[in-house]
């Protein structure tokens, strides 16, 4: 499935011009600016240079939309970090909560820096709207079997304490070394009923 052809659908910077509702079954990728979410897409349909990715945070800017096939959106997000809070709970909340093809949002954490509060306030936010979310561990690369172990259990016990609409189950991936990628594939199949 994730060999259908990728293609670049449209950008946007304001609600007016994402693509209209669709029939076709949408995911997003949200988290902090730098975290991979660029280079998981392109992980994702195994096609490097679809979505372009930096070493430097805040390259994201807009809101980008691929698809994969005609059977599949998915959406590349600024980083929170890069926009203020404000402008980005503003239009990507909204954009999260009025969509109605959206299956699920996935929000990446890097492992090796744990949950952020800025990680946590989107997730209060999330949880408010009754929007769920499953969480994906970034860059497992970087870090040691026995270290991703310890941090993958010490965010999943946070996130028992404190988030409400959260997928009880965390995946793991490397774009660099692809990774727990075919999970996450799974995951999204199954998320838009494909
Ligand atoms: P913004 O668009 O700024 O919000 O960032 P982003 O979340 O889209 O991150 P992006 O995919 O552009 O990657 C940021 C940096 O992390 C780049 O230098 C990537 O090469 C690097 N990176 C991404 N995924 C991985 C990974 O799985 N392993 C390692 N080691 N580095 C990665
Ligand atoms: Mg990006």
């Amino acid at each position: 499935f994730f060999f259908l052809p990728a293609d670049f659908v449209k950008s946007a910077t304001s609600l007016a011009m994402i693509p209209e509702n669709t029939m076709i079954p949408e995911v997003a990728f949200i988290g902090r600016s730098n975290i991979g979410k660029s280079s998981l897409i392109n992980g994702l349909v195994n096609r490097n240079g679809l979505v372009k990715t930096s070493s430097k945070p805040g390259h994201t800017r807009m809101m980008n939309f691929f698809k994969i096939g005609d059977k599949l959106s998915l959406v590349d997000m600024p980083g929170y970090g890069w926009k203020s809070r404000d402008e980005w709970g503003g239009m990507i909340l909204s954009y999260l909560q009025h969509r109605k093809n959206l299956k699920r949002i996935y929000i990446l954490i890097d492992p090796s820096h744990g949950l952020k509060e800025s990680d946590t306030q989107i997730m209060k936010l999330l949880d408010g709207s009754g929007l769920s979310y499953q969480v994906v561990l970034t860059k497992v690369d970087k870090l040691s079997k026995t270290k991703y172990s310890a941090a993958k259990a010490q965010i999943e016990s946070q996130l028992v304490k404190d988030a409400i609409c959260c997928f009880p189950m965390v995946l793991g991936v490397s774009s660099k070394n692809k990774d727990g990628l075919d999970d996450l594939r799974a995951a999204i199949l199954k998320a838009g009923q494909l």
